[in-house]
Formats: structure tokens, sequence, C-alpha cells
């Protein structure tokens, strides 16, 4: 057990883990199963290339302002920068993490649903062979539809969130990341080198990359941002805390372009890897199956694109162990957010902390959990335009992704770009000349200024 009080700091044992542990807590559900869901929902191409240019222009400055607020501060992202938003943020990261479990149920259902397929249909067998597409299609709303399912998955999934967090960050969160991170790529590389050749593959690029203007509406663009900030896990001080545990002979601009390029290529390869099984599925004649408008695609769509597949079912156990992997080295950082923030704030040691608000997180997950099934018709935002007509999953998700997370990037960016001394800022982004230059213009005038429209035009407009 490792930094059991507030005061005792634990950092990253090396510049590699701290990285390592970035992607980790980047790359997760917000790009294997948000962001093709959000392209699906939003138009596709338009979205993708708005997406892209958010993550540039946007995401990638408030990266860096967020990672040297951390580490400037060096103390837990909201006492950092408690001046100015203090407790906002932690109440994000705490409102994310409760809903992310649920979806790490999911995928934990996936693991035993498709290691009972392996016992029944052995090594070699494509997955759930010799079944029909109507009962592979019934696995996810029979998931759905059972509140004692979602809720298990989701507490199971919220417990092993809970027993990393518990250890620390050098012994439970950056062993998680350095472990399970680069496994988890070469798979996903693979499934959608098969997927492409194999499945609808030119129909994927051209629904993923090709760009009609039309579809560029305010609230597509408002999605855009949100997903770029929900996967970088931006707005919500998770670099900020993670900035805060890595020393000075880290770049942080060098660490930064990292950071976003491979959360980048994992999204967009998830792209590539969940449409052209989607589109096969729609070609075969699979009914209910459409682009537009179905939270769970990837869970839907990838069983009855394994079944064909060589090894089918080895491979989608192996591929959902994986995605939950990915989506574990982002709860921990989740839920590492309010934990760290009590832990200063109250003087609490670590143990607490975790108890404390792992439990309530839970406890709010499970209302989230309920939205598929009993509550499915509770809108608890109904008074709200743009959210009337969402659960409370969906409500969870919608204000942290299209309110918190833009709002605490504007912050993030006035103390960063105006309030913060200039000097300090200066000598530890570790960029030089124009680049620098390009980057302070972006955090002083142009993010936050897009960042106000965007989020107005996309609530209001
Ligand atoms: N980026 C994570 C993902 O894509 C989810 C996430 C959002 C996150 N905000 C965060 C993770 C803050 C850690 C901290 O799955």
């Amino acid at each position: 057990m490792v930094a059991s009080s507030g005061s005792a700091r634990d950092g990253w044992s090396s510049r590699t883990a701290f990285i390592l542990a970035a992607i980790g807590s980047a790359v997760g559900l917000g790009n294997l199963w948000r962001f093709p869901a959000e392209a699906g929902q939003n138009g596709g191409g338009a979205f993708v290339l708005f997406y892209i240019f958010c993550v540039i222009f946007i995401g990638l400055p408030v990266l860096l302002s967020e990672t040297l607020l951390g580490r400037h501060g060096q103390a837990s992202a909201p006492e950092s920068v408690r001046r100015m938003a203090a407790e906002s943020n932690a109440l994000s990261a705490f409102m994310i993490v409760s809903f992310y479990c649920v979806v790490g149920g999911w995928v934990l259902y996936y693991v035993y649903v498709f290691a009972g397929d392996l016992v029944t249909t052995g090594l070699a067998g494509g997955a759930f062979e010799g079944r029909d597409r109507a009962e592979i299609e019934g696995i996810l709303p029979g998931l759905f539809g059972s509140a004692r399912l979602m809720i298990t998955g989701h507490l199971v999934f919220f417990a092993i969130t809970m027993f990393f967090v518990m250890r620390g960050v050098s012994q439970g969160i950056e062993w998680v990341a350095t472990w399970l991170m680069p496994a988890f790529f070469v798979l996903l590389v693979g499934i959608t080198l098969y997927g492409l050749t194999s499945g609808a593959g030119m129909e994927t690029l051209t629904y993923l990359f090709s760009f009609d203007f039309t579809k560029l509406t305010p609230q597509v663009m408002l999605a855009a941002v949100g997903q770029a900030f929900f996967s970088l896990s931006l707005g919500v001080a998770g670099m900020i805390t993670y900035g805060s545990y890595a020393g000075r002979d880290i770049n942080l601009g060098r660490t930064s372009g990292i950071i976003a390029s491979a959360d980048t290529a994992v999204a967009l390869i998830a792209g590539l890897c969940i449409f052209p099984i989607v589109f096969a599925a729609i070609a075969a004649g699979a009914t209910d199956l459409s682009v537009e408008g179905c939270p769970g695609l990837r869970f839907a769509a990838l069983p009855g694109g394994l079944q064909a597949m060589p090894c089918g079912a080895f491979i989608g156990l192996v591929f959902f162990i994986m995605v939950g992997f990915a989506a574990l080295t982002s709860s921990v950082a989740l839920l590492e957010v309010p934990t760290s923030w009590v832990m200063e704030r109250f003087e609490t040691s670590r143990m607490v902390s975790t108890l404390g608000v792992g439990l309530s997180a839970a406890l709010l997950g499970i209302f989230a959990a309920l939205s598929f099934n009993e509550w499915s018709d509770v809108r608890p935002l109904a008074f709200v335009p743009i959210f009337a007509e969402a659960n409370v999953f969906d409500a969870l998700d919608g204000v942290t992704a299209k309110i918190f997370m833009p709002l605490g990037a504007i912050l993030t960016c006035v103390f960063v770009g105006w309030v913060a001394e200039p000097r300090l800022v200066d000598t530890e982004n570790g960029l030089n000349g124009w680049l620098h230059q390009l980057w302070r213009a972006l955090v002083r005038y142009v993010c936050p200024l897009v960042l106000i429209v965007i989020t107005f035009f996309g609530l209001f407009g």
C-alpha cells in the first residue's frame, strides 16, 4: 500500500510510466464505444473531420495546459485550481465514473458470454457456431433488459476499479497501464485488418472520411468537441491530476503530442474496426441495427461479425478482455480525481477516501444502469430542451461532455493563459519558437472563444 496519507505524495516511477498511464487514461471506452456511436449518430465524415480539428486546435493546447497546471501546482488538481473552479472538476469526474462503470459492466458481460461460447465451440470455431442471427443479436437487448445483470456487471467493474485506486499511483494505476495497454493495441490492429479486408472496407472508408458540409450543425460541432474532451480526459481535471504526479524531467509539450496522437489513432482504428462489421450486418439483412441510433453499437455488432471468423470465439473473448483492460485504465484514472481531491481536502487516508467516493459513485451508477430497463422512462432533465429525451444515463453523459467539460477547459485556458505567471508557464511547457507562440495564442484567445461559441450554439442554437 502506498501513499496512505494525503501529504505523502506518490509519483510515477519513470517517464515512460507517466506517458503510458496518461495514454491509458485517455484510451478507453471513449474511443471504443463512444467514438463510433457518436460518429454514427452525428453523420459520419463531417463529425470525424471536425473531431480531428478539435483534437489538434483545442484538445492538444488544453491537454498541455492541464498537465502543466497539475505539475506546477504539485497538488491534486482541484487544489491547484481551487481559486477558479475548485469542486466542479472533481464532481464531473465523479459523475463520469458512475456511468462509465456501467459500460464497463457490459464489457464484463461480453467476456462472460464469449467465455461460455468458447467452452462449447472450442478453440478453432467461429463465434456462436450454429446459432442464428436473431439469437446473437438478442444478447445486447437481453443484457439491457435485465436490471439484475446490468447492476451486477456495474458493481463488479466498480469493485475492480476501487481495488486499483486503493493501491495508489505507482503500485496500482501504473501497473495496469504498463502491462495492459500495449497488449490491447496489438489486438485492436489485428481485428481491424481482418474486418477491413473481409468486411465492407470501402463503404466504411467512405462513411468515415467523406465530408458533407451541410451535416456540420452546431449540435454536431458541440458533440465533436465534447467527444474530443471526453476521449482526451480533459475538462474534468483528469490530466491535471496525472500531471501532478509527473517529475520535472518530463517534456510536457512533447508528451502531450504523443498522448493526443495515440488517443486519436485508437479512436480512428476503432471506427475502422466497428463499421465494416456493422455495414456487413446491415447488408446481411440484420433488421434492427442501424448506424445512427445505437448506444451499444460495438457490443451489438461484434458478435455477429465474429461468427464467420476463424477462431472467432477465441478472438472475441480475448478482444473483450482487452477492451475491459482499456476501460479499467480509464476508470481508475477517473476515480482517482475525486479520490485524491477528498484525500487532500479532508486529509483522509487513501483507503477511506476511495471507499467513500467509490461507494457513492457506484450508487449513482446503479441509477444509470436502471435507465435501460426499470427506469427507461425517467427523464431527469425534461425541462432542458436538448436533454429533454435523455434518461439518467444519457443525462450524466450529456451534461458532463457538453457542459462541464467545455467549461472546465475554458477555466483551465483562462487560468494558464491569463492568470498564471507567464514565466512559470513558459519555462515548463517544453516548446520553443513558433510552436510556443502558437500554443500561447491558442490558449489565450482561440480555445476560450471557440469553446464559448460552440457550447452556446450547441446548447441553444
Ligand atoms: N478518456 C477516457 C476514455 O476515452 C474517459 C475519460 C473521460 C476520462 N474523462 C476522463 C478518464 C478523465 C480519466 C480522467 O475512455
